[in-house]
C-alpha cells in the first residue's frame, strides 16, 4: 500500500480512545489526515477542540482542526461522562504545555463539505463521535455521498448489548436523529460497532510499552489517559479486570480502513430509534427478501455494512507495531 493512500477527515470527540485512534492515524504510513473535525460527546465541543489541538501539537504534527456541533439535533443535551474519560477528556492530565496548533475558523460541517468538493471521490470520513457534523454537512451539500469516497462510523451495535442502555451505543444515543439521517443518506457506509469493539481489548501494558519506547510527551499523555480509562472498564467487566486495559473502540474504525480483511461483515439497511426506551438503538434489516409492511423498511432503504467479527490479536499487533514506529517529532 502506498504511503498517504487514504485521505481522511477524522470526526471525533477526544476522549481517551479517540486520542489513541488519532495517534494510530498519525503513525500509520497509509493514512494522510487532512483534517480533524470535533464534536461534543465524551466532553464538550470546546474541550474536544482543545484536546485535538493539544494532541496534535504535542505530537509535533500540524493538522487543520475545526470546531463542530455543541449539542444534539433534537434531544436535550446530557452532561459529559467525566467518570469515563475524565473532566478534561484525557484522564485529568496534571498539567499541559501550550498548544502550538491554531483553530481553523470554519465549522466542522463546512470543512467537510469544502474538502469533499475540492477533491471529489478522494476523502474518507472516519467518524467516532455523535454524528451531528455529518448530518449538518449533508444538509449543506446533499451531493456529499457522491463526493466522499467512504464513511466509516464507530458506533452502534447489531447484536452485542449496548453501553448506555441494553440496546444503544453511546455515540448513536448521544444524537439519534443525526445518526438516523446519516444511516439513511445513501453513501458507502460501514459501521464498526460494539459487536467488534467489545472483542478487542487493548492492555494497559501495551500502552506502557509504547510510552517506554518513545519517552515522548505524546505517548506519556496517552498512557496517562488510558490508565484513567482502564480504571473505568476494569471496575465494570470481570474479563477486563483480569488484564487491565480498555476496549479498542475508536481505533478499530481506522484499523478497518487499512485492513478490512480482518473483519467479517453483514449488510442491510440500518435505522436508528430516536425516541423512548429504545432510543439510540441501531436496528438492522438482515432479511431484505421480506417485504415488511412497516414504513421505514422499504426495500430501497440505503444499505450499510456492519462489522460482526474481528481478528482481535491481529488488530492488537497492528496497533502496537504502528505506534512503535517513527512518527513523533522531537
Ligand atoms: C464510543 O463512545 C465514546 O465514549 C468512545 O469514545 C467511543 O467513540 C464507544 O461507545
Ligand atoms: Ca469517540
Amino acid at each position: 500500500m502506498n504511503a498517504g493512500h487514504y485521505k481522511v477527515i477524522y470526526d471525533t470527540d477526544p476522549g481517551v480512545d479517540d486520542a489513541m485512534a488519532l495517534y494510530f492515524a498519525l503513525a500509520h504510513p497509509a493514512i494522510d489526515l487532512v483534517g480533524i473535525t470535533t464534536t461534543f460527546g465524551n466532553v464538550t465541543v470546546e474541550q474536544a477542540t482543545t484536546n485535538a489541538l493539544y494532541l496534535t501539537s504535542i505530537a509535533g504534527r500540524s493538522v487543520p482542526v475545526t470546531k463542530g456541533v455543541a449539542t444534539p439535533q433534537c434531544k436535550s443535551p446530557k452532561s459529559p461522562p467525566t467518570h469515563i474519560h475524565g473532566a478534561d477528556g484525557l484522564g485529568n492530565l496534571p498539567s499541559r504545555i501550550a498548544a502550538s496548533n491554531l483553530l481553523d475558523p470554519r465549522s466542522s460541517a463546512q470543512f467537510i463539505v469544502d474538502k469533499a468538493r475540492a477533491q471529489p471521490g478522494a476523502i474518507t470520513l472516519v467518524a467516532v463521535g455523535p454524528l451531528g457534523n455529518l448530518s449538518l454537512a449533508l444538509k449543506l451539500e446533499p451531493r456529499l455521498p457522491q463526493l466522499l469516497r467512504e464513511v466509516i462510523v464507530m458506533g452502534g451495535t447489531v447484536i452485542e448489548p449496548g453501553n448506555v442502555s441494553p440496546v444503544a451505543e453511546a455515540n448513536i444515543w448521544n444524537d439519534p436523529h443525526a445518526a438516523d439521517h446519516v444511516f439513511s443518506a445513501g453513501w458507502k457506509l460501514t459501521m464498526v460497532g460494539l459487536d467488534v469493539t467489545h472483542q478487542v481489548r487493548v492492555p494497559l501494558s501495551m500502552v506502557a510499552r509504547i510510552a517506554g519506547h518513545h519517552r515522548h510527551r505524546a505517548t506519556d499523555t496517552l498512557l496517562h489517559a488510558v490508565e484513567f480509562y482502564a480504571r473505568f472498564y476494569t471496575g465494570l467487566y470481570a474479563h477486563v479486570a483480569h488484564e487491565p486495559g480498555c476496549f479498542a473502540h475508536d481505533v478499530l474504525a481506522f484499523i478497518y480502513l487499512v485492513q478490512p480483511e480482518l473483519f467479517t461483515l453483514v449488510e442491510g439497511a440500518i435505522r436508528v430509534s430516536t425516541e423512548g426506551l429504545s432510543q439510540g438503538q441501531t436496528m438492522m434489516n438482515r432479511r431484505d427478501f421480506i417485504d415488511y409492511p412497516q414504513a421505514g423498511w422499504e426495500n430501497d432503504e440505503p444499505s450499510t455494512r456492519a462489522c460482526m467479527q474481528v481478528q482481535a490479536e491481529a488488530c492488537k499487533t497492528l496497533l502496537e507495531e504502528t505506534l512503535m514506529g517513527t512518527w513523533l517529532s522531537r
